[in-house]
């Protein structure tokens, strides 16, 4: 089991590029199949999603290579149109093939989506969509079969979710005549998907507003395609250089995709400077050098402009060193302050009611062996680690590595302490200098803090 074993206190520096957005390229992986070609991804994350993502496109009999950072996906064969169940359940975004599975093949059969376990997250927008589209669905407790083309027309979405909003886009390109969704998601990635798509030949316009207009294929198959940056990374890296009271310049990052985190941060204290594509963050200073965060008071996420539920638990680990009580209320999903209990082992103070977390400021957070639970809980209780005293020890990094790409290895990069460990290697390390210095640490309980610095 490997873990990251992070030494706190340590003050990021430095400049970071920032990577692709994993929740803009997950939907591009899946739309390489809405039309058969040959499609070049540039700046596709590394992450464990896209990795899953491009085994189950392997699976329906698409090739798949990367070249440095492009990933090359040759769509023009396709050998099924049915996901495997145990990938399927792997993650959230495997539910983007039933959009371009039936933009390609008019038939497709998926299972429940696995992913983040933040909330109920049903499929319910996709599925009713589907069906006012004119697809025939058959569904049980598992499974989800649809076929058919889309008749065109208007879908008016009960919510305006993101992933409905995406999936509809694809199903929709199977048919001749116009659709029109309304109530659309707004986020920048739709955007993204839709240049995608564009560049494939598909006519889609209108994304990033709540109408969007799907008017089918035009030519063309192959595609090159630039992933946007991914504006919750950027916001994760803002977050730990701010809460360790360094200073960095993020570079590849639109700072008006992350206007109300950064309006957050500046109600924090937090001195920000905006320049292109590069955001300059520093340590909010009291005067005298120290760390001064103060509380942003009461916010409340929402979906796009709004503060992104991506970015809540990160800015409530920052919050618990900030000065004041702070209330943060989790609009979209139901269960997603899972790092809570994490963050008060290491001394934070924070109060759960209903949707709302209220965090009162501290002073110290301390080292602890905490446990990811989700991703953004899990890059949070990082955050936390380092800017903590002493050490911190994360384990079930893999919920972490779903959505970050090296993520020790940036924050190294940024001059912070933190390495991948695997407990078998280091429980042999603790053993033999057990054996040594007459310790016992075979019960697990350490985390090599005794350890010399030698080893
Ligand atoms: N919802 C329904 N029925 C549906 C679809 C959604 O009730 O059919 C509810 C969900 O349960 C949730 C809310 O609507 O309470 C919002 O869900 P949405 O569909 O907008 O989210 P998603 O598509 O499942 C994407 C991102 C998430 C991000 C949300 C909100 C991707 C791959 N995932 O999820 O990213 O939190 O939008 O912005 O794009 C993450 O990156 O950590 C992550 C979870």
């Amino acid at each position: 089991m490997e873990y990251y074993q992070i030494e706190g206190g340590v003050p990021l520096q430095g400049e970071y590029r920032v990577k692709g957005a994993k929740n803009a390229a997950l939907p591009i992986l899946a739309a390489t199949i809405c039309k058969g070609g040959v499609h070049e991804i540039y700046d596709c994350p590394r992450i464990g999603d896209a990795l899953i993502l491009t085994r189950i496109l392997e699976q329906l009999g698409a090739g798949v290579s990367w070249e440095k950072d492009c990933l090359i996906i040759d769509s023009r064969s396709l050998t099924g149109n049915a996901v495997p169940k145990e990938l399927m359940e792997k993650l959230r975004s495997s539910v983007f093939l039933l959009g371009s599975l039936l933009a390609r093949t008019g038939e497709a059969t998926v299972y429940r989506p696995g992913g983040c376990k933040i909330g109920k997250r049903p499929i319910d927008i996709h599925i009713n969509g589907l069906r006012e589209l004119g697809f025939e669905i058959l569904e049980d407790e598992e499974k989800v079969t649809c076929r058919g083309k889309c008749r065109g027309g208007r879908f008016h979405l009960s919510y305006p979710s993101v992933g409905a909003t995406e999936n509809l886009m694809m199903a929709a390109l199977s048919g001749e005549s116009q659709t029109i969704l309304e109530n659309c998601a707004t986020e920048p990635e739709i955007i993204d998907l839709q240049g995608f798509l564009r560049s494939c030949g598909f006519g889609v316009y209108g994304a990033g507003t709540s109408r969007i207009f799907i008017e089918g294929s035009r030519g063309k198959n192959d595609s090159m395609y630039f992933i946007m940056e991914d504006r919750i990374e950027a916001a994760t890296y803002l977050m730990a250089i701010a809460g360790t009271g360094g200073e960095g310049i993020l570079t590849n990052i639109r700072p008006e995709l992350l206007e109300e985190v950064l309006t957050v941060l500046v109600r924090m204290g937090v001195p920000l400077r905006k320049y292109g594509d590069r955001i300059w963050v520093k340590k909010p200073d009291d005067g005298l050098g120290r760390t001064a965060l103060k509380s942003p008071g009461i916010l409340m996420t929402a979906p796009y402009p709004g503060f992104p539920t991506d970015c809540q638990p990160q800015l409530l680990t920052l919050a618990t060193k900030a000065k004041g009580l702070t209330t943060i209320r989790e609009e979209i999903f139901d269960s997603r302050f899972t790092h809570k209990k994490d963050l008060m082992k290491m001394g934070a103070n924070i109060e759960i009611c209903g949707k709302n977390a209220i965090i009162k400021g501290t002073d110290v957070l301390y080292g602890r062996s905490v446990s990811a639970r989700d991703l953004r809980g899990g890059a949070a209780l990082v955050l936390a680690g380092l800017m903590a005293e002493g050490i911190t020890r994360v384990e079930d990094i893999y919920h972490i590595e779903r959505g970050y790409e090296d993520f020790p290895q940036g924050i190294s990069q940024l001059g912070g302490l933190i390495e991948t460990k695997n407990e078998r290697e280091t429980k042999e390390k603790s053993e033999s200098i057990g054996e040594i210095a007459g310790i016992d640490f075979t019960d697990g309980s350490h985390i090599c803090r005794a350890v010399p610095s030698c080893i």
